[in-house]
């Protein structure tokens, strides 16, 4: 969702911006921008094409200090004059990400102040806010600081002015945004991977932050508008983990980095001889002693990740467990329950529905929280008591892949601890959990193995419209997953039921047009699963089962059967998550579509 670059150095910046947009293609966008400052001018190009296009038309731009963004639409249609950096007078341009929520008045004032608008954007307000601050003798500086402190919302933004051409201003507030450090040059980016061409000396910026940027240093001011240091850190993201290598997509390389994925997640835990809530952070052995539940929050496959964790939790550690979907928690009257622990779970850490759902069950009284993320410096990490990285590295397809994977097994940790915390886990069941969470990657690396299978497969689903999911048991948050990934990839409408619901209103929809594909794994839930099967196949549904070993599910007419290669007990649902995503895969390379950058989806979702 919208990224931006900014740049001052002695040389022309305008390859940097274009790098580091195409490294933040992967967050989702519509339109892409940049502006920059030379002589006393300041030069735009914008763009309702891809980045390369950007590229094209910027051939002929150049200079020492520049702002680029892509847009992700929200206020406005796509399109080029929509598109960012929004200019003032043509004297200050600035890119922005969030949603300034007051912008209808503002533009009001605006106006009648005699500013003309040229978008329908909410930036549009920013940009001309700073100007008539400015236009009043205030420096850029000053001038950006009066205008954030009359702005309602979230914000992260870049801004140049052509009459200052050593300076680059940027703030933070809801949005994420950080200082790359160079050697008499300075950079802001939406995140590190758009710096690492230049720089991997970063300095993440707090809630609040606004910072000057100048070639020979940089300043920072807190929210309160105290200068502040802080830390320079080196970011351990490398080169090579954000490139595509061999692959044709990042969601198939994703995939097939999960082995690595989990055994980077688990390293710290399978290297030792028992779990210690220790992980999870100082506190945790304290905090984990004074709760009596879990709410776990979050959004899309995050929240699947926590469906699946509620039956661990409430199976192995006893303890009672709701998953609430972030958005909607967000505005809900609830009953809070300071002794629940509320879990956040996301990839990104920068979901603005899981953050605001975090700070209201804080507001409403709730002290325990731990955040299941991805991203060590993000908000959610930031803003939660408790942390369990997970090491997926970066995710960079739309459709998450290895982040939902190395959640799971993360959430699965969680259990564990709480289980013996409770005195629900024997020392043997320990030490045998263990010994599954070693042999875990390899698993998940021999269910890659059926990917040319999967592929084959695939090719059924070509003309196919409509899909339906099935599971039983913890392997109904896997049929959720496989629904969701199919449509937002693929475009097939895909919708997931457990199995047992089929004959409460879905089989209504079953003929030989709808495909139902199943998880069938091993387990006490089986021969129910059997029976929901053998209705979809008597009104002439065709099946595809992606069955464990010993299941006993035989190909037949319309029965096409996936045979999983072994069946992992509780950890079942990281493996037959593999299969799902690799379907959704092929199908969307025979339907053609854009795999790692879906129509109208965006990678990190900061806005509402
Ligand atoms: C689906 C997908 C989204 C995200 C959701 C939450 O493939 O990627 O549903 O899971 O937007 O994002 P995070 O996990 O970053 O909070």
């Amino acid at each position: 969702m919208c990224g931006i670059v900014g740049a001052i150095a002695q040389r022309n910046v305008v390859p940097i911006l274009l790098e580091g947009l195409q490294r933040l293609e992967y967050r989702g966008y519509d339109s892409a921008g940049l502006a920059v400052v030379k002589e006393g001018q300041l030069q735009c190009v914008r763009s309702t094409g891809r980045v390369a296009d950007l590229r094209e038309r910027s051939a002929a731009t150049e200079g020492p200090l520049g702002i680029a963004h892509t847009r992700w639409a929200t206020h406005g249609v796509p399109s080029e004059r929509n598109a960012h950096p929004h200019l003032s007078n043509d004297r200050i341009a600035v890119v922005h990400n969030g949603i300034i929520e007051n912008y209808e008045e503002l533009r009001a004032s605006l106006t009648v102040a005699g500013y003309v608008f040229t978008s329908d954007t909410d930036t549009e307000v920013i940009a001309h806010l700073i100007h008539s601050h400015y236009a009043q003798g205030l420096s850029l500086l000053a001038a950006t600081q009066v205008s954030l402190s009359e702005l309602v919302g979230a914000y992260a933004i870049g801004v140049v002015a052509c009459d200052e051409p050593d300076r680059l201003i940027c703030a933070r507030r809801g949005s994420p945004l950080l200082l790359g450090v160079g050697i008499g040059e300075y950079f802001i980016a939406s995140d590190v991977s758009a710096l690492l061409p230049v720089t991997r000396q970063v300095v993440y910026l707090e809630e609040g932050d606004v910072v000057e940027l100048k070639r020979d240093g940089y300043r920072i001011f807190d929210a309160g508008g105290a200068q502040i240091e802080r830390p320079v850190q080196t970011s351990e993201l490398s080169n090579e983990s954000v490139e595509l290598g061999a692959y044709r997509h990042y969601m198939q390389k994703e995939i097939h980095e999960q082995p690595q994925a989990l055994a980077n997640t688990l390293e710290s835990v399978c290297n030792s001889q028992s779990l210690v809530p220790g992980i999870f952070g100082a506190e945790a052995a304290a905090t984990f002693a004074d709760i009596d539940s879990i709410l776990i929050l979050a959004c899309g496959t995050s929240n699947h990740a926590g469906q699946v964790a509620r039956y661990w939790l409430e199976e192995l550690a006893g303890i009672p467990c709701r998953v609430e979907v972030a958005s909607e928690y967000r505005y809900r009257v609830s009953v809070p329950n300071p002794k629940a622990l509320v879990v956040v779970i996301s990839q990104s850490g920068e979901t603005a529905d899981t953050q605001a759902a975090l700070n209201h069950a804080k507001a409403q009284g709730h002290v325990h929280t731990l955040a299941i993320c991805n991203v060590p410096e993000s908000a959610l990490v930031r803003l939660s008591k408790l942390r369990l990285l997970t090491r997926a590295g970066p995710e960079i397809g739309v459709a998450s892949t290895k982040a939902f994977t190395t959640q799971l097994a993360a959430l699965f940790l969680l259990t564990l601890v709480l289980a013996k915390q409770r005195g629900r886990l024997t020392e043997q069941q320990e030490s045998q959990y263990l010994h599954e969470l070693r042999h875990l990657p390899s698993a998940v690396q021999k269910v890659l193995d059926l990917e040319p299978q999967i592929a084959k497969l695939a090719e059924r689903f070509a003309d196919k419209h409509n899909a339906l999911f099935l599971g039983r048991g913890m392997h109904f948050p896997i049929a959720l997953e496989g629904a969701l990934k199919l449509k937002e990839i693929s475009y097939i409408h895909a919708e997931a039921y457990p199995a047992g619901e089929l004959k409460h209103g879905p089989l209504a929809l079953v003929d030989k047009d709808m495909p139902v594909i199943s998880v069938a794994p091993n387990d006490a839930l089986l021969e129910k699963l059997k029976s929901n099967l053998q209705e979809v196949r008597a009104r002439g549904g065709e099946l595809y089962v992606f069955a464990d070993a010993d299941t006993h599910i035989r190909e037949a007419d319309g029965i096409h059967v996936m045979q999983m290669p072994e069946h992992a007990g509780y950890l079942s649902p990281i493996l037959h998550t593999i299969p799902l995503q690799l379907l959704a895969y092929y199908v969307a390379l025979q339907k053609g579509t854009d795999v790692d950058k879906p129509r109208n989806l965006a990678k990190s979702v900061t806005v509402e």
